[in-house]
């Protein structure tokens, strides 16, 4: 059977995982992946995490199956944490899914089933899997201007326009925050304009919101999406738990939808948990039942939310750093962006020849569209990577 396959496209982003791993030179620098790391260049466990998991071993009476939505405790503070009082909860459902990404899976599936076919329009350029993700699940893919390679920054206007020429059997893939892989994000005012104009056209909101809080904060991180949810009849949400809670293996995640009354939100709910049934019948346990702890215990959230203030605050000081050595060196602002982008993640627009280069002589590991990760950054390297980023760029 197998001889009717051929090889499939690996994935950019961990392929560049493992050759990073095996590169054995000791003064290595991953800027790849999306994973948090801290001055050691290490990704510990969230000390609020440690305790939550502490708790739930003491307290756990049983590992009896959950049900297909999940853990209906983190679905209500899930709920809590995201969505706040922008839209009348018996509009909403949530289902646990595997993370961000299985998230997405299932709603992508939720719109094929609603709407076969539809096409799914996404940021110029976006996270590399939610393509593969749209097309698996039947939809088409299209996307609308968002980065301007010359600003650095979004093309706002030819955004708007896109998106003010699309009508109601169209999706909109936004990203909540933290755009990935560019960094540059809406401001509030641009949130308000994409709001009206979804209200105006009727196309469906789809909003990946991966990277809650890695922004300017958990509030100001949701303004967009909360404009957005409070001013259309329908919506979808996909939220990851893994970079906020530092819960990447735990694959924990929320579809949300919001429709347009509680019986259409009720039947939505049965297609999606219907879905979800004939996919992995029902999602894991513990990342839930960890994020649960945390929002549901004042003292455990509070301190949460201290660990999750410093890790933004670093990846902000990390930029200013890495523009600043920059400047310094180029006596140009050509990458004074990077401070000015928020999130994870900066495009820096290199070419890739750039890209390889740095890899090969200077052991650092980018991703080919020449996507940083801020966090991966050493901050007592930053005048050697700035240096080798300038001489590479030559
Ligand atoms: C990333 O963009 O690097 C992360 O979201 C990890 C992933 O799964 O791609």
């Amino acid at each position: 059977m197998f001889e009717t396959l051929t090889k499939a496209p690996g994935d950019k982003i961990l392929a560049l995982m493992g050759e990073y791993a095996a590169d054995p030179r000791p003064t290595k620098i991953d800027l790849g992946v999306g994973v948090y790391k801290d001055e050691q260049g290490a990704t510990p466990i969230m000390t609020s995490v440690k305790k939550a998991e502490q708790k739930i071993l003491s307290a756990g009476k049983t590992k009896t199956y959950l049900g297909i939505a999940g853990n209906k405790g983190y679905g209500a503070a899930v709920l809590d944490l995201v969505l706040a009082d922008s839209v009348d909860r018996s509009r909403v459902r949530i289902a646990q899914a595997p993370g961000g990404t299985g998230s997405l899976w299932v709603l992508m599936q939720l719109v094929n089933r609603a709407r076969p076919g539809a096409t799914v329009w996404v940021s110029d350029p976006t996270w590399p899997n939610h393509n593969p993700i749209a097309e698996n699940s039947g939809l088409q893919v299209k996307t609308y201007p968002y980065f301007d390679t010359e600003t650095r920054g979004v093309k706002f206007a030819a955004m708007l326009a896109a998106l003010d020429a699309l009508g109601k059997e169209d999706v909109v893939l936004l990203h909540g925050c933290c755009h990935n892989p560019t960094g540059a994000n809406l401001t509030p005012d641009q949130w308000d304009k994409v709001a009206a104009s979804l209200a105006r056209t009727g196309a469906l909101p789809f909003i990946d919101l991966a990277y809650l809080g890695f922004g300017d904060g958990i509030e100001a991180d949701a303004y967009g999406m909360r404009k957005i949810l409070s001013s259309v009849p329908e919506a979808l949400v996909a939220f990851s738990g893994s970079k906020n809670f530092g819960l990447y293996r735990e694959r924990v995640g929320a579809a949300i939808l919001v429709a347009r009354d509680a019986a259409q939100a009720d039947i939505a709910q049965s297609q999606l948990l219907n879905i979800i049934r004939g996919a992995y019948s029902q999602p894991p346990d513990h990342g839930a039942e960890i994020i649960r702890t945390i929002l549901e215990d004042a003292e455990l959230r509070a301190e949460w939310e201290t660990e999750l203030n410093a890790m933004r605050a670093r990846m902000i000081r990390l930029r200013e750093k890495l523009s600043e050595a920059i400047r310094q060196r180029s006596n140009s602002k050509d990458f004074d962006f990077i401070a000015a982008h928020r999130g994870m993640f900066s495009l820096l627009g290199l070419e890739n020849s750039v890209v390889e280069h740095l890899k090969a002589n200077n052991g650092v590991y980018m991703i080919g569209d020449s996507r940083i990760n801020v966090a991966g950054i050493p901050e007592d390297r930053v005048g050697e990577l700035a240096d080798a980023m300038l001489a590479a760029i030559k």
